[in-house]
């Protein structure tokens, strides 16, 4: 009985490491140069976005937050495939780091550049693809 429990406890630790600290594929996903190099893999943008994207997107990022109310144009429905898919992740990325201005949109969708760092962001953008618009970038 310990031992499997050993066992188990040791593939964790194994399996935690190899997602923490591997340093090329880190750089890779730095890269904001590719269109999808960021879809698979890192899930662990779910605490910032549930700190910083939440409050207006929602928890499930359909828009529907608390402050979305307060906002003349409202949040978009980030869980709608049909609308994130033919958005680049090198596009995503620029919106959420320089906000809603600095891409032709309102200002009501803040810039995060000074609270987020570039990989955070890039994590995030893997959020949500894997997990609120479970969907992959594809041209229309
Ligand atoms: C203060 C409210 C607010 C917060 C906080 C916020 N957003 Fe937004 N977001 C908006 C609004 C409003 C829009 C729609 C802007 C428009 O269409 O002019 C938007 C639009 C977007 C879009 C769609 C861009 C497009 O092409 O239409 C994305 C993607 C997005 N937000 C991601 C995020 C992420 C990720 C976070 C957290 C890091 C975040 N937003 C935090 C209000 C917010």
């Amino acid at each position: 009985m310990s031992s499997i429990n050993c066992n188990l406890l040791a593939a964790m630790i194994v399996a935690v490491g190899v997602f923490t600290v591997n340093p090329a594929s880190a750089e890779e996903k730095s890269d904001p140069t590719s269109a999808t190099a960021w879809s698979a893999g890192n899930v662990s943008g779910a605490g910032n976005f549930m700190s910083y994207c939440l409050p207006c997107h929602g928890p499930e990022g359909k828009g529907d937050g608390v402050l979305s109310e307060s906002l003349d144009v409202k949040p978009r429905d980030l869980s709608n495939a049909g609308f994130l898919a033919p958005k680049p992740d090198e596009y995503l990325f620029k919106v959420v780091k320089t906000g809603g201005a600095a891409v032709g949109l309102t200002e009501n969708m803040p810039p995060f550049v000074d609270q987020l760092s570039d990989e955070e962001i890039v994590n995030i953008v893997a959020y949500l693809r894997k997990e609120v618009c479970k969907c992959e970038f594809k041209k229309n």
